[in-house]
């Protein structure tokens, strides 16, 4: 049986609302529970440990488990395992993420669960030409990746739980500074990290530009799901 974490403890200050991101409304509820509700349609999920600013507890949706977060992203996962009570593989995911649909997760605990590989990350191709540029002040191109190698990473990314719970404990705090992501702990600890195919849909919210693309997505659903009666 799985057991999932899910990371809110952020500020949100690219979103700049005066408070942290995960609490922010959507569609009528905290970002946040969009997530909840989604990971509690899983089966194979019995327990959702969310990690919040250390002010904010009180926000945990009820029947989860509220943690303090840490400075990093990555501190805040590792805080959440601590407080995790049994199951493995371990869900991660971000509350900025709150699109990411039941079937995403369960397909990748059934991944995981099949395979060899230490961590199984949803991603979706690039559309973009991406470039890339050694000095930000200067904006000259050094290179053009190949785009056909390249895969967006989001969350969830479902981990075999000693993988994740021995990378976290090997890591120092400028490791968990640097990780924009905890399957790059895995990689260069030597694990075998698989993508598991998502697509775009599976939006981050950053800025204000993103909370409105996807109070639209969510508007839809919505009006589908009650079948256009109201
Ligand atoms: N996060 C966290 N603890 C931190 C930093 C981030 O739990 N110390 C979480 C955020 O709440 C979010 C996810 O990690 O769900 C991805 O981070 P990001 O999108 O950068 O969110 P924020 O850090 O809140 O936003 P910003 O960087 O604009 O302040
Ligand atoms: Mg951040």
């Amino acid at each position: 049986m799985a057991v999932a974490l899910i990371v809110a403890a952020g500020r949100g200050e690219r979103l700049g609302s005066g408070r942290p991101k995960a609490l922010v409304t959507l569609a009528g509820r905290p970002l946040l529970e969009w997530s909840v509700a989604a990971l509690r349609a899983v089966p194979e999920v019995t327990a959702i440990v969310v990690a919040l600013p250390a002010g904010e507890l009180d926000a945990a949706p009820e029947g989860t488990i509220a943690v303090a977060g840490g400075e990093t992203r990555s501190e805040s996962v590792k805080r959440a395992l601590a407080a995790a009570p049994g199951g493995d593989p371990v869900i991660v995911h971000d509350a900025a993420r709150p699109l990411a649909a039941p079937e995403l997760f369960a397909r990748g605990v059934a991944e995981i669960e099949s395979g060899e590989a230490d961590a199984v990350i949803a991603a979706a191709p690039v559309s973009d030409t991406i470039k890339e540029v050694v000095h930000e002040d200067d904006l000259t191109v050094s290179a053009t990746l190949t785009r056909s190698r390249l895969w967006a990473v989001q969350t969830p990314q479902i981990f075999r739980r000693a993988a994740l719970g021995r990378v976290l404990a090997e890591a120092t705090a400028e490791d968990l500074a640097a990780a924009t992501d905890d399957a790059w702990l895995i990689e260069r600890a030597g694990g075998t990290v698989r993508l598991l195919r998502s697509d775009p849909g599976n939006l981050k919210i950053t800025t204000p530009h993103d909370l409105r693309i996807a109070e639209l997505v969510l508007a839809e659903r919505l009006e589908v799901a009650d079948g256009g009666r109201s």
